[in-house]
């Protein structure tokens, strides 16, 4: 079975692993903010530890944080814990990225950030977002921070110019699931070294070494991953999945879409490991991105969907972490494209304000697209380890269906 996620491992990562040392995790850093053009870059063990120290560094606390209401739950996980308010914010239907003129009807007095969310790896249009925030400021007489969450983007690009450096700092997420891994693990890059040395400075004083224990069972987990995503045994995997309760037990900890609460290992430092195997991910970065860009493009051109499908859109600049599309019988389609050996997706399953520990925070609004985008999205393979047969494939099997 085709998997609808598959990291880009090969060999060299279990031998960068093996190869860690003390200086492993600030090596990444900086090869991380060469390779994104930014003056530092701090390592976290998730991307939602970084959002949350950020806020934590720069007191900011019982504020209000602009945030999409169509993203991942953990980013308003990490505003909640860091005791801040979300102010949710619906997107559109086009590149399903928060719509830029309720940005504008959000701000309040009490508004001290935003998160420009370049979901799906598309590109905010950061020029407005900034001219917002600008205006914004000069309202409320305050510093309004924007933070780029480039979880999915990564490097997107907008009128050429990367996402990453168009605000005060940008966010990653570097689990299995993103265009680049160090299995888990998270990054904030900032422009402004003064800042950087702050948000440094609070994660040297309060985050923990990882246990030896933990750098064991982070092997373990790494070698699993190889015949988990090798797609002759995936059938089962995905049975597994589908059909029985073993891999959601594994996995809970760190998928909590429900609940306002963090993994247990929240406060941990990046593992040696896990620095050394995102270095050999930033050396494949360019190839990556250049995979899942041509197979977009491909099936842009050639997929012939069925009526009421909407097909995203291929965008200048995108990274396309994700090919999502929305169609009308979400649980048929993934049963039958199942059925012909590939997984699609239910990404994003929930619109973040309509969740129950969320319901509090939204007085009198109702976010429509979001609701829809939860209720219908799927998403088809765009991994780079796929080869020209699979796409194939996956194009074929798609236009076959009524
Ligand atoms: C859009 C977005 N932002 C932020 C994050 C946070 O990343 P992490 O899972 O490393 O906390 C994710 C994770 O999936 C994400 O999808």
């Amino acid at each position: 079975m085709i998997p609808r996620l598959k990291p880009y491992f090969s060999g060299k990562e279990i031998i960068s692993f093996l190869h860690a040392g003390l200086s492993s995790v600030a090596r990444f850093e900086k090869a991380f903010a060469l390779q994104f053009q930014c003056s530092d870059a701090i390592a976290f063990p998730y991307g939602r530890s970084a959002l949350w120290a950020f806020f934590k560094a720069l007191d900011i606390e019982g504020k209000e944080i602009i945030q999409p209401a169509y993203t991942c739950s953990v980013v308003a996980h990490a505003t909640v814990l860091s005791q801040n308010i979300p102010v949710f914010v619906d997107n559109n239907l086009y590149d399903y990225n928060m719509q830029i003129d309720a940005i504008r009807n959000a701000v309040t007095p009490q508004t001290h950030a935003i998160i420009p969310t370049h979901l799906y790896g598309y590109p905010m249009d950061i020029d407005t977002i900034r001219t917002i925030v600008e205006e914004a400021e000069e309202k409320v007489g305050h510093k309004i921070w924007i933070i780029q969450d480039c979880a999915h983007s990564f490097s997107a690009a907008y009128g050429g110019r990367s996402v990453i450096n168009a605000g005060d700092c940008a966010l990653f997420g570097l689990g299995i699931s993103k265009l680049i891994s160090s299995i888990f693990g998270g990054m904030i890059t900032f422009e402004d070294q003064t800042l950087a040395r702050k948000v440094r400075a609070f994660r040297d004083a309060q985050f923990y070494s990882g246990h030896w224990l933990k750098t064991l069972k982070r092997f373990a987990y790494l070698l699993a991953l190889y015949p988990a995503f090798n797609d002759t045994f995936y059938g089962f995997v995905y049975w597994l999945q589908e059909s029985t309760p073993f891999l959601n037990r594994l996995t809970k900890a760190f998928h909590l879409d429900e609940e306002i609460r963090f993994p247990p290992d929240y406060l941990d430092c990046m593992l040696p490991s896990e620095a050394e195997v995102g270095m050999t991910q930033l050396g494949k970065y360019a190839a990556i991105i250049r995979r899942r860009r041509q197979i977009a493009q491909n099936y842009h051109e050639s997929l012939k969907v069925p009526q009421g499908w909407k097909l995203p859109p291929l965008v200048d600049g995108a990274t396309y972490s994700h090919y999502a599309i929305r169609v009308p019988e979400r649980e048929k389609t993934i049963r039958i494209l199942a059925s012909h050996g590939i997984q699609a997706g239910r990404v994003i399953e929930y619109s973040i304000p309509h969740l129950k520990g969320y319901q509090s925070f939204v007085v009198g609004s109702d976010f429509p697209n979001a609701y829809l985008c939860s209720e219908s999205m799927i998403n088809l393979p765009i991994h780079p380890s796929l080869n020209d047969g699979q796409v194939e494939r996956i194009i074929e099997t798609v236009n076959t269906l009524k």
